[in-house]
């Protein structure tokens, strides 16, 4: 019961990675706030959570609107009286380079993946300084880390990530809150099942996608979720402004 006693908000809990860490989170005796834009998606985790003797609610959020994000911390405070943990992991995807991304699929790609982690901290950290402390997860991505082609504005939006996670790290490090970024690698998840399944051959695009990277195979939502946990818990207290990667071995090529 590493998180027993502690309440955690996570975003993009409705599914993939999300809804993984939302799982083990309350495994480990957290009470939950699962986060989405997609209520039937998030309630579902919710299910699932209690289902399995967890403590969770849903609450319906769209990151990068402000408004929406202030009441996600006053609902929060309301019901648990507190706010510990905040995974900042919601994030969207798109393809195409800087002739061909459209300018509004840029801003939406920058005010979801980028803007959200900002909104998100901003409106939390009074809260967790409040409490005397915290611990922010960002999910980053190895496209944050190195160049891969083809999807400019995920690349930027994740580089970003990185950045704003050391910023925080520094600005609040005298109110113990630690800010760390986890940096998956490429994991089954809804988001790149829709790749796969949109790609001209979708056999040999999967078969691609496993064999770009050392251990020749994707990862599973939990493995990465494993690695939420860690930098989320007191497992990792003198761990902040880190950057970790589980990503297969990709970044190391
Ligand atoms: N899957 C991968 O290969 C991979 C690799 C590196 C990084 N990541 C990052 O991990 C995070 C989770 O990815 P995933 O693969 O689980 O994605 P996913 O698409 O499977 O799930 C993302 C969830 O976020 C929600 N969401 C999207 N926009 C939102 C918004 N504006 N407000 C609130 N919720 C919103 C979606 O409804 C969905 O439930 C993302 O930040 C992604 O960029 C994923």
């Amino acid at each position: 019961m590493r998180l027993a006693g502690k309440a955690a908000i996570i975003t993009g809990a409705g599914a993939g990675i999300g809804r993984a860490t939302a799982h083990l989170f309350a495994e480990e005796g957290a009470e939950v706030v699962v986060v989405d834009c997609d209520s039937e998606a998030g309630t579902k985790t919710v299910r699932l959570i209690e289902e399995n003797g967890g403590a969770a609610i849903f609450l319906q959020v769209d990151v990068s609107k402000a408004a929406d994000v202030k009441r996600m911390v006053e609902r929060t405070v309301e019901r648990y009286g507190r706010l510990d943990i905040l995974v900042n992991n919601a994030g969207i995807y798109t393809q195409g380079d800087v002739v061909e991304a459209a300018e509004e699929e840029w801003d939406r790609i920058l005010d979801v993946n980028l803007k959200g982690v900002f909104l998100c901290s901003k409106y939390s950290i009074p809260e967790m300084i409040k409490g005397g402390g915290g611990s922010i997860v960002n999910i980053g991505s190895e496209a944050g880390i190195v160049g891969i082609k083809n999807q400019v504005a995920y690349n930027v939006s994740k580089s970003g990530v990185i950045a704003l996670t050391k910023s925080m790290a520094l600005d609040f490090a005298l109110h113990n809150i630690r800010v760390n970024c986890l940096c998956p690698g490429r994991t089954l998840t809804p988001l790149v099942e829709n790749v796969i399944a949109e790609a001209q051959d979708p056999e040999s695009t999967r078969r691609a996608l496993e064999e770009d990277r050392p251990l020749k195979r994707m990862g599973r939502p939990e493995e990465i979720a494993a690695g939420i946990l860690f930098l989320a818990s007191d497992e990792s207290p003198y761990a902040t402004g880190s950057i970790l990667s589980i990503d297969g071995g990709y970044t190391a090529q």
